[in-house]
């Protein structure tokens, strides 16, 4: 089965049907209905320890935007991980979770004087300040430790909407800006642990970090002449892509790390300045592959021209990375994962706009109503950008392991659509 090595770690076909955390998907189904995005325990823990065992002496924080629910959270700091949060709801998902200000790092390109504040209130490890007048801003609210996001003016391989650190990038502040900053911000009785940098999400190729060090030795060399400074930490944030498709090719978790570890020591050492203690803030790369979307096929139809079109009970609103990003997934019939398939197929979800398009030209055995259609790789940056568009509730989420499932996110009702209007 082709793609199955897209799923989970658990997933196998066992009697024609996928299979995760020993759980059938028909009885995940049945029991929990769908949509549902599943979660698998073993891939999870598995993707944390190899952020874990490729840097043992790092930082390790989750990007907690890709899916910030408490149940993974808790499980992340079991493994020793902390959480990078960028809104008061992030943070307070965090304190819920019971992560202490000492693993969290928390971020924003426009925080408010409330969140700085609340991050200074948490005692957080580091703030990392995003504009130029953050720096007297965070001082009053009460932040005793900084980091400066800096953008390198570096374009990544990836969708214009991911990168982050180009020139002209909405996020962190220009070189000489930084400099500014670091000078302010001293002055202002702050420590100025160090430096900050996000490339981009979503990177395949390895590029991306060396590119990211090499300019970083160079500008924390002109920061040493200048301040007579130099950063005590460097956070070089996430980024690390996934296969999301069969064609796609992405770097290990070991293999990014070493890299980034290797040009860190070599760079800085190169330039004769003092190795930093290093963050990294994976988001992606540690829940993507962990989920999958189960979804019931309902109507099956021959347009005038095209593929058919299947149509599943979820759509854009579970899932807005095809539209946001041009996305691209594979998918199989979870109940019927052993059959050939016949033809190539579109799925669409079930709201009112032709561009609520989740997977174009898939093959699968000719779909039927009642099917399950189980999209792999949604673990991460689906749920959390969920919206409830056409008043469609939101699914539930599930955390397999060993046979058994917990649910981590109960399904939204109908009462929960109305709860905030007023009448
Ligand atoms: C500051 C920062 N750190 C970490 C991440 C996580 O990135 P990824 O999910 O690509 O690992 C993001 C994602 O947007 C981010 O903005």
């Amino acid at each position: 089965m082709p793609v199955l090595d897209l799923f989970p770690d658990s997933a196998r076909i066992a009697q024609g049907e996928l299979e995760v955390g020993g759980l059938r998907a028909s009885e995940l189904a049945r029991e929990f209905g769908t949509p549902l995005v599943v979660y698998c325990e073993q891939t999870l823990r598995a993707r944390a320890r190899a952020y874990r065992q490729a840097a043992p002496n790092a930082l390790v924080v989750f990007g907690s935007k890709a899916f910030p629910n408490l149940a993974v959270l808790e499980l992340f700091a079991e493994e020793g991980i902390g959480v990078d949060v960028s809104t008061l709801g992030e943070l307070e998902a965090a304190r819920r979770a019971g992560i202490g200000g000492e693993r969290i790092v928390c971020h924003g390109n426009n925080k408010s004087d409330e969140e700085l504040r609340a991050a200074a209130e948490a005692n957080v490890l580091y703030t990392v300040l995003d504009a130029p007048d953050e720096v007297e801003r965070a001082a009053a609210a009460g932040i005793k430790r900084a980091l400066i996001r800096v953008a390198p003016g570096i374009e990544v391989n990836t969708h214009e909407a991911i990168q982050t650190a180009h020139r002209g990038s909405k996020f962190g502040l220009t070189p000489e800006q930084t400099v500014e900053a670091v000078r302010l911000g001293s002055s202002l009785g702050m420590e100025m642990a160090g430096l900050h940098i996000h490339l981009g999400s979503q990177l395949l190729d390895l590029a991306a970090p060396r590119m990211l060090l090499d300019w970083l030795a160079g500008f924390v060399a002109v920061c040493r002449t200048e301040l007579a400074w130099a950063p005590a930490v460097v956070d070089v944030g996430g980024g690390l892509g996934i296969r999301y498709t069969e064609d796609e090719q992405a770097p290990s978790i070991a293999d990014w790390i070493g890299d980034l570890e290797n040009r860190l020591e070599r760079d800085f050492a190169t330039h004769g300045l003092p190795q930093p203690g290093l963050i990294i803030e994976p988001g992606r790369s540690l829940v993507a592959e962990a989920g999958f979307t189960l979804y019931a096929v309902g109507v099956v139809k021959e347009p005038a021209e095209g593929p058919p079109w299947v149509a599943i009970d979820g759509g854009y609103s579970d899932n807005p990375r095809p539209l946001f990003y041009g996305a691209r997934y594979e998918a199989l019939l979870a109940n019927r994962a052993d059959e050939p398939s016949d033809r190539s197929y579109t799925i669409c979800g079930k709201h009112c706009d032709a561009g609520d398009v989740l997977v174009r030209h898939i093959a699968l055995p000719a779909p039927r109503r009642g099917d399950l259609l189980a999209v792999p790789d949604t673990g991460a940056y689906t749920l959390s950008m969920a919206s409830n568009y056409n008043l469609l509730p939101r699914p539930a989420a599930v955390l397999v392991s060993g046979g058994k499932a917990r649910l981590i996110r109960r399904r939204e009702t109908l009462d929960d659509l109305f709860g905030l209007d007023v009448p």
